[in-house]
Formats: structure tokens, sequence, C-alpha cells
């Protein structure tokens, strides 16, 4: 099967954008982030939709926006982290989800990226997510690669993958 897009998914801080640049990059696509796409339409942070308008809100910001963009071919397009489990991804879209432990995603985000990310504030609360999200990453996952390897190794696995299989 050959797919519209290559979509990227995972908990918060498992390294989606990261990957998304320089996989774009090496494959010669457009790199787009759902975040920064609702940001920038919206005006305002994510931190700032959360707070005044509700997670609801953001929720349907998030499904008409993947909506939108999947209409399109040829992107790498990074999630946010709860996407994939209050939206349906077009099924033409070849989703990665970037497979990364709990401890190695909070040892690697930065004190600013953490800050960023509402629902990461409480740890055992986040801790409760990630544990009720993971299956239906793996569910949804057309690939999975392993993330608690550098960020380069596991890029280069993604890139072979769908080099190899000829899938876009
Ligand atoms: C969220 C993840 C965030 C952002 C929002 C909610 C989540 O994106 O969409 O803070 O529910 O997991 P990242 O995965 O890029 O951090």
């Amino acid at each position: 099967m050959v797919y519209d897009n290559i979509v990227l998914i995972g908990f918060m801080g498992s390294g989606k954008t990261t990957v998304g640049k320089v996989l774009s990059r090496q494959l010669f696509k457009d790199f787009v982030d759902v975040d920064t796409v609702i940001e920038t339409e919206q005006n305002a942070s994510v931190t700032e939709i959360f707070k005044n308008k509700g997670e609801e809100h953001f929720r349907a910001l998030e499904q008409k926006c993947i909506n939108e963009l999947t209409k399109k071919k040829g992107q790498v397009i990074a999630t946010g982290g709860g996407l994939p489990i209050y939206s349906t991804i077009s099924d033409k879209s070849l989703i990665v989800y970037i497979d990364a432990d709990f401890d190695v995603i909070l040892k690697r985000l930065p004190a600013k990226e953490h800050a960023k990310r509402p629902l990461l504030q409480d740890e055992s609360r986040a801790q409760a997510l990630f544990d009720q999200r993971i299956g239906t990453y793996k569910d949804l996952a057309t690939f999975s690669v392993d993330a608690n390897q550098s960020v380069n190794t596991f890029i280069h696995v993604i890139r072979d993958f769908i080099l190899d299989q000829r899938v876009l």
C-alpha cells in the first residue's frame, strides 16, 4: 500500500517534532506540526487554549486540523500526544509510533519544553495518562520504532523502513 502522508504519533515529549523535521528533509517532504498549525490559526499557545477554552475545544481543533492536513499529500505530520486518542486519522496515512518509555521522555525533555505542556505538569497523572494511551498508539501504528535509543539512530530506522517498503 502506498500512503499519502507520514503521521508521527506518540506521547508528549517523545520527539515527534524533532523527528518530523529531520525525516521530512531526508525524504524531501513538507513538514507540518499540528500544534503549531493550531497555535498559528488561533493566535494562542496550546497552554492558553487549554486555559481559556478548555481541553474539549482543543480536541475539536485537533480533529479539524488533521482532517484538513490529510486532504493533501506528501507531508510528514507531527501530532500532539492526545490527537490519536481523541481524533480519527485518515487511513491513507502511514502512522509511525515513536515508542519511548516514560522515564526516557522525562529525562530527554528540556525544562522549557516541559513547561509548555499542561498535561505534563503533574508527574503521577502524566504517568497514568501514558499507561492509558500506549495501547491505542500501538494499535494505530503501521510501524512502531523503539525510541529509547538516540534520536539520530531511530530516525534512520524509520527512514529505512519507509524506503525499503516503498510505502510513500
Ligand atoms: C497533548 C500533547 C501536546 C499538546 C497538548 C496536549 C496531549 O503535544 O497537543 O499539550 O494530550 O498529550 P506534544 O505531544 O507535542 O507535547
